[in-house]
């Protein structure tokens, strides 16, 4: 998981493995920390061990030397913070440089449940950049679920198609499958009951 500090990618994790949110929970990130989680893909078990870096510029040097060994990377950006959006290129630039040429990437704008007035990057500005990278897109929160297990299902099925399943077909499409199972934000469960 990648992307400037305070995105979201601790939160998304918690919420993705333990189906919690802690509100105000900001304990960022020292180095890099990780979390295993079992999903099942088609009758498959597929074990994600999931690596969580540090946003914060101070342990780049740390968190590059795990990029070699990703075989996908979830690159984060917060809806409400246009920096963080602008700096998508530079981390873009950061996998090419130093992740294997293959590596699986889902683009993702986190915290979607926050309201137009705080939102600086409107979906389709989420949208444009994925498509112009060829990343398939998707908006997510922590907070409510939106999108969360979709995220790491989307890598699991990708990742179990590349092989490490050997009674794959190999059809599986990633941004067909992001495209056909995205919620908005209006049409999300959790986000109803709020
Ligand atoms: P580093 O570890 O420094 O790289 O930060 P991080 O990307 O792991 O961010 P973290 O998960 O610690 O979240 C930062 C802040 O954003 C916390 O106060 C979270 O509660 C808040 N936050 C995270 N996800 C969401 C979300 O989906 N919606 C809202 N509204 N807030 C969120």
């Amino acid at each position: 998981m990648l992307g400037d500090s305070g995105v979201g990618k601790t939160s998304l994790l918690i919420r993705f493995r333990d189906g919690r949110y802690v509100p105000s929970y900001f304990l960022s990130t020292v180095g890099i920390d990780f979390r295993n989680k079992v999903v099942v893909v088609d009758g498959t078990r597929v074990k994600l061990q999931i690596w969580d870096t540090a946003g914060q510029e101070r342990f780049r040097s740390v968190t590059h030397a795990y990029y070699r060994d990703a075989h996908a990377l979830l690159l984060l950006y917060d809806v409400t913070n246009k920096t963080t959006f602008d700096n998508i290129r530079a981390w873009l630039g950061e996998i090419r440089e130093y992740a294997q040429e293959d590596v699986v990437i889902v683009l993702i704008g986190n915290k979607a449940d926050c309201g137009s007035s705080e939102r600086q990057v409107k979906r389709e500005d989420g949208e444009r950049l994925g498509r112009e990278h060829n990343v398939p897109f998707m908006e997510t929160s922590a907070k409510t679920g939106l999108n969360v297990e979709l995220a790491f299902t989307a890598v699991a099925r990708q990742l179990k198609c590349r092989g490490y399943d050997h009674g794959d077909d190999g059809k599986f499409n990633v941004h067909d499958f992001v495209r056909d199972n995205t919620k908005a934000r209006s049409v999300c469960a959790q986000c109803r009951n709020m």
